[in-house]
């Protein structure tokens, strides 16, 4: 007879945005337009290989040096280090004094859980706290590693906008050393940033309270097409809080590179000066050590292809210049696609104010559509977003807008008509 040692385990649900991707690849109709999950799409609805990573990859294949082999456990050293650069800016002084401990990991989310190991293996009982709604893997990737995540305040659903008293107030309320994750830039899911004087007004408040802080660097040069720009709350971040205590950052090369399946990313700390260089350098050797011990454990050594073609990217001054332009082409499309959804919707006359689409940066719009209203966009419309609302602009180019904008207007209609 056998014995299923399984039989105890629950069956869990599919990951929501992943069926959503299978429902849509499953759907027939025609007219389907994908509004899920976040990855960049031309104007045709097509993924697209920028320009900079294409010649990249030329590049690295006509490198006579050219080969597969194991990477250091920390990963690709140009890499790392040119990605240090990218996110604090080449002249901060975190990185002049050598305070900065970089490794790569598997994408952001390899960043966040390596960051979560280390969290639970110097405070096991730490606090996470992650912003109210928040990208729905942040509460997996911190619980399986049996960390406690509280959420503070963040969208104001009535005005459609930050909700700063909310998270002002629970910065203040918080134990003194929780764990505060940011979104760096191009808030996921609303796409709501705070402007720079609420940056300056939050970073001050978690100086005050000490806490430490993550910054979630998913968007980097996506939002606004500006890398210095949208690392404007990170750079003031450090610039405040690593005097006191270690600033963690996770950055992640999927949307900015265009090179989602790739999975390249890097984990940063950011420490403290210490009363002497020679303190520092102990202190990072410690924590590499630890950092080391996380990635061999659980995949040897970091994915090797994605990070050669970055790095090529990141240390080839044309190629650096090419990969700022083709961050402006995207960031730009789907700002004109936010302004194009927009004036639709006002001149179908939708029911409701939808300035907020245009009012919101990066890959998705918080449109405020309720759960189902949502369903109601997939089952008779074959438009496909997150039940949360959560609509990625990317999906949409000049050939659906119209049946995006027009499906839109019919579901909100008939729900208000249906309220009267
Ligand atoms: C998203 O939020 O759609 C992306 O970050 C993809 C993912 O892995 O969840």
């Amino acid at each position: 007879m056998s014995v299923n040692v399984f039989e105890s385990l629950v069956r869990l649900p599919p990951d929501a945005l992943f069926d959503l991707k299978r429902r849509y690849t499953a759907d027939k109709r025609d007219n389907k337009v994908d509004l899920g999950i976040g990855a960049y799409r031309d104007d045709n609805g097509k993924p697209w290989v920028l320009p900079c990573v294409a010649a990249a990859e030329k590049m690295i294949h006509e490198d006579p040096d050219f080969n597969h082999e194991y990477l250091g456990i920390a990963g690709l050293n140009s890499l790392t280090t040119a990605a240090a650069k990218v996110l604090l800016g080449s002249d901060s002084e975190a990185l002049t004094e050598e305070r900065v401990v970089s490794v790569q990991t598997l994408s952001g989310t390899g960043a966040l859980h390596t960051a979560a190991r280390l969290i639970l293996a110097a405070r096991p009982d730490a606090v996470v706290y992650v912003p109210d709604p928040t990208w729905g893997n942040h509460f997996p990737i911190f619980n399986t590693q049996g960390l406690k995540t509280e959420t503070y305040p963040y969208w104001d659903k009535s005005t459609k906008s930050l909700n700063m008293k909310g998270l002002l107030a629970t910065i203040l309320q918080s134990p003194e050393g929780s764990v505060f994750l940011l979104h760096t830039c191009a808030h996921n899911p609303t796409g709501m940033d705070p402007t720079r004087a609420e940056w300056e007004q939050i970073i001050q408040a978690l100086a005050d309270r000490g806490h430490m802080v993550l910054f979630d660097t998913a968007y980097q040069g996506f939002a606004s097409g500006d890398l210095d720009n949208d690392a404007f709350s990170l750079r003031f971040g450090v610039s405040k809080l690593a005097s006191k205590a270690p600033v963690l950052v996770c950055q992640s090369f999927a949307k900015n590179v265009g090179m989602y399946g790739e999975r390249v990313g890097v984990f940063h700390v950011v420490m403290p000066r210490a009363d002497t260089p020679k303190t520092t350098a102990s202190s990072k050797a410690t924590l590499t050590s630890q950092l080391n011990r996380i990635t061999r454990s659980e995949c040897s050594n970091p994915p090797a292809y994605g990070a050669k073609i970055v790095s090529e990217i990141l240390n080839t001054p044309e190629l650096t210049e090419q990969w700022k332009s083709d961050m402006v082409t995207m960031s730009t499309r789907i700002k004109k696609m936010r302004h194009m959804l927009r004036d639709k919707l006002l001149a179908l006359r939708t029911p409701g104010n939808w300035d907020h689409i245009v009012e919101q940066c990066g890959m998705f719009s918080y449109t405020g559509l309720s759960k189902e209203m949502v369903e109601k966009l997939e089952k008779e419309h074959a438009v496909y977003m997150v039940s949360s609302g959560r609509a990625s602009i990317a999906g949409i180019n000049e050939n659906n807008i119209d049946h995006v904008a027009s499906a839109i207007h019919s579901v909100v209609s008939t729900f208000c008509a249906s309220k009267l």
